[in-house]
């Protein structure tokens, strides 16, 4: 593995992002915006900034990261919200064969993928997007502690047992208003699911009501399971509700066409300013909870930190590589991932 690793190490974050770009007609639509999620979760570049700094611990303070930033503590579960996540086994285990040709990206994340298919017995455009997932988690984390993770699934039987197809169809689906709903104007009602594999991971937006503001019907404890949330203000964390300090970041698997445009306000400039994405999209797949206003039903995924990290996050047209012609081919830049 240590000669994969090594191999991974020839390549930036745009190469990876051009690798995806490469394969996303490939990926099966159930793991596309997951896969796509993911990456903007545990961005590359965030980690060799944080490998190459002098005083990580300084790095850390200065980015204002808050929650769980770090890969390596969370090798088996940080792709959970992954429908391939059940199939995590067997795509880890094809990381670690011998005979995985070292080759550019997109073609390896291939191989990955066709050798964890034959395993799992499922169709290789299933393991795409979690083979790249796996290939990146090593890349970051190293060989050592990427083989140390048991390779554990972390979901329940019960969410294993659901299909693509019941996935795809429960993110699709708008709540009914009822028999009288075309009376309700502005009142209507609709779920977001902030977990797809929790049954009980929903609360309700009024119609055109912000996302964070509709999380704070939910009045469950969520402080247990990440320090960032506030009692009383839901399962999303918070602090501004003013697009100023980046808390509210999620991820939009399904239903990203039925929230309000980032046009709207500065939500599109901000999230720039944080690092978060930099995309021209009107409906891009990270969004700021407190901003996006809810047209209908939405499936989320709420990342396990925040923090201000423009300044280590290259954007896709700073790290484009005028000279490149082999798209996912490598570039030369420092190599510091842990061993
Ligand atoms: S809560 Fe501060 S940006 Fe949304």
């Amino acid at each position: 593995m240590n000669a994969l690793h090594d191999h991974l190490c020839r390549y930036d974050a745009g190469a990876w992002r051009e690798a995806i770009d490469t394969l996303s007609a490939e990926i099966h639509p159930i793991d596309l915006n997951a896969t796509r999620i993911w990456f903007a979760f545990f961005p590359l570049d965030l980690q060799m900034a944080l490998a190459e700094a002098s005083d990580p611990q300084e790095t850390e303070r200065k980015l204002g990261l808050m929650g769980r930033w770090r890969l390596a503590d969370q090798i088996d579960e940080s792709h959970r919200f992954l429908f391939a996540h059940r199939y995590w086994p067997q795509v880890k285990s094809a990381v670690g064969k011998d005979g995985i040709p070292l080759v550019n990206l997109a073609p390896l994340i291939s191989a990955v993928a066709e050798t964890a298919a034959r395993t799992a017995r499922v169709d290789r455009e299933f393991l795409l997007g979690m083979s790249a997932v796996a290939l990146m988690t090593l890349r970051q984390v190293g060989p050592a502690a990427f083989a140390a993770a048991p390779g554990s699934i972390a979901i329940s039987d019960r969410a294993r047992a659901m299909s693509p197809h019941q996935v795809l169809r429960r993110r699709a689906r708008d709540d009914g208003q009822g028999l009288f709903g075309f009376l309700r104007g502005l009142k209507k009602q609709w779920t977001v699911t902030f977990d797809e594999n929790d049954p009980q991971a929903h609360f309700t937006v009024i119609e055109g009501q912000e996302i964070a503001s509709g999380a704070q019907s939910d009045q469950r404890d969520y402080r247990s399971r990440d320090e960032r949330c506030i009692p009383g203000e839901g399962p999303i964390p918070v602090e501004c509700r003013a697009a100023s300090c980046g808390t509210c970041w999620v991820g939009i698997l399904g239903g990203a066409e039925k929230l309000s445009p980032v046009v709207d306000r500065d939500e599109r400039r901000r999230m720039k300013v944080f690092g978060y994405i930099d995309s021209s999209e009107e409906r891009p797949l990270i969004r700021l909870a407190c901003q996006a206003r809810a047209h209908g039903g939405v499936s989320l995924v709420i990342p396990p930190w925040n923090g201000l990290i423009a300044s280590c996050v290259r954007s896709p047209s700073e790290s484009a590589a005028p000279d490149r012609s082999d798209r996912g081919s490598p570039v030369s830049r420092s190599q510091s991932a842990p061993r």
